[in-house]
């Protein structure tokens, strides 16, 4: 794959509580990174302002804001996401069929009168932080965790999204049930040899890679490092060698 390629599938999380942080980090890896993530974190400190400022020093945009309300209510803010310039933007499969079908609608709609290309809009399953038994006990769900993640898969799929958020493990479980074509965003990404920081299921970018996820993307092991330039080129290394 190259070098091209590999930068677009690379995502760098920007959560940071502040403007100027992420600043200077869009400023140093904007050469070799294809989307920044604008999270909850970001996008509650400083709001739309955090999108604007990416795309004006040329990046890309992932809004991981995960809209889950009434269909109407997600409608109006995949509308105002879609006029802020965002490339990327997820929902909760959760919120269901109604509420997925409006969120494609809104996007597809804006982005036409907004004469751009509408953004990719990506659905969460199960969030990883939740195991099996959270899923049955707390939520709920008495399917097993891996059936309902594919059972939102598949839903997000025929509601016309792009593809999914999901963990590392499984990756390989989407690629099968919703074909090669769907995207799959997966974070959860060490580089070899970095720590694991809270995230438990985690795989090195080439195994992400090759277990068929779409895009990877990466928060800390590139933010806290003193030189997160020479991370992200081991990164794209590392994505290199599959
Ligand atoms: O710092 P780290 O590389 O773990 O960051 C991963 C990013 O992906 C964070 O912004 C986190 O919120 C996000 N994320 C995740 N697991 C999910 C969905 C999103 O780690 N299932």
């Amino acid at each position: 794959m190259s070098k091209e390629k590999l930068k677009e599938r690379l995502i760098i999380a920007l959560d940071v509580p502040e403007l100027a942080k992420a600043e200077e980090l869009v400023n140093k890896l904007l050469p070799f990174v294809g989307m920044f993530k604008i999270g909850l974190e970001l996008y509650s400190a400083v709001g739309p302002a955090a999108v604007k400022l990416v795309k004006e020093l040329g990046g890309r945009v992932f809004a991981d804001l995960k809209l889950h309300d009434i269909p109407n209510t997600v409608a109006g803010a995949v509308r105002s996401l879609v006029r802020h310039g965002v490339d990327m933007l997820n929902v909760h499969a959760g919120g269901g069929r109604e509420m997925l079908l409006r969120a494609r609608e809104a996007a597809e709609k804006e982005a036409a009168l907004q004469g751009r290309k509408p953004p990719l809009l990506i659905a969460v399953t199960v969030l990883t932080s939740l195991d099996s038994t959270s899923l049955r006990e707390d939520v709920g769900i008495e399917r097993p965790l891996e059936e309902q993640v594919v059972h939102w898969a598949l839903l997000a799929q025929k509601c016309g999204l792009d593809g999914v958020v999901a963990s590392p493990q499984e990756v390989e479980t989407i690629r099968r049930a919703c074909g090669p074509d769907f995207i799959i965003v997966t974070p959860g990404v060490r580089p070899t040899g970095t720590l694991l920081d809270d995230q438990r299921r985690v795989l090195t970018p080439a195994e992400a890679l090759r277990r068929g996820a779409t895009y990877l993307v990466v928060g800390r092991p590139v933010l806290s490092a003193p030189d997160p330039v020479a991370v992200v080129a081991n990164i794209l290394g590392e994505m290199g060698s599959i």
